[in-house]
């Protein structure tokens, strides 16, 4: 695996591996096993919602003791959650949706930042803000490849981290196309493996991951 750049960029998050986990932990104490196991999967830019009181300290014991692993933050809508996460030891970002003033916040920050965008307006307005990496959420329910081949006209030189229904039968379909450098999705880190600490499930389905597209072929533009 290549080496992890030292100054992380947005495309160095959605170019490492075919799949970025969406990860929901409601206890600290799966923090670190989880990240091992997709770490040994070959997974290892994790997304760790923001959607559960332990979110923030899971960061930082994965941070703390899964140095292989790349932790970063999901569901952030607000500047205030940015700096909390960037405080926690994330190394990046990643919104549902895209706002000025995130933007703002992020590149003060010098967080590498993936935000949400489901229309062609919030793609002018996230270039303007000049980043060229960007989640299509909700993906499947937005329009999925369709959506994603028309966007390849206007927008050459943008890539996409296509997440929301996405599932290993659909992910081959959009990690074809030239403009998806990776798919998001929470099926690698089933709750019910969580519950059961079935560590060893988790590597296999990020080894399969791995294996929906065994080569990174997209182009940066
Ligand atoms: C989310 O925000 O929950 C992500 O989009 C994950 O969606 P999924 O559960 O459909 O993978």
């Amino acid at each position: 695996m290549a080496v992890i750049p030292k100054k992380l960029t947005a495309l160095d998050v959605v170019h490492d591996a075919p799949v970025i986990p969406v990860i929901v932990l409601h206890e600290l104490r799966h923090a670190v096993p989880l990240a091992r196991a997709l770490v040994a999967g070959g997974i290892r830019m994790l997304e760790v919602t923001l959607r559960t009181p332990v979110a923030l300290d899971c960061v930082r014991a994965m941070v703390q003791e899964v140095p292989e692993a790349v932790a970063g933050v999901g569901t952030v809508r607000t500047g205030a959650e940015a700096e909390a996460a960037q405080r926690a030891g994330a190394a990046f970002a990643v919104s549902p949706g895209f706002t000025l003033g995130l933007a703002r916040t992020c590149a003060e920050l010098g967080l590498p930042w993936l935000p949400g965008v489901a229309t062609a307006s919030e793609i002018l307005a996230a270039q303007e803000a000049g980043l060229s990496a960007l989640k299509f959420f909700p993906a499947m329910q937005a329009g999925g490849v369709g959506l994603l081949k028309a966007w390849q006209g206007p927008f050459p030189e943008v890539v996409f981290c296509p997440t929301g229904g996405v599932q290993p039968d659909n992910a081959p379909s959009l990690l074809a196309l030239g403009n998806v450098a990776c798919v998001g999705g929470s099926w690698l880190v089933p709750t019910q493996a969580l519950e059961d600490r079935d560590w060893a499930r988790i590597t296999a389905l990020a080894r399969e991951a791995c294996a929906l597209r065994p080569k990174n072929t997209v182009k940066t533009g």
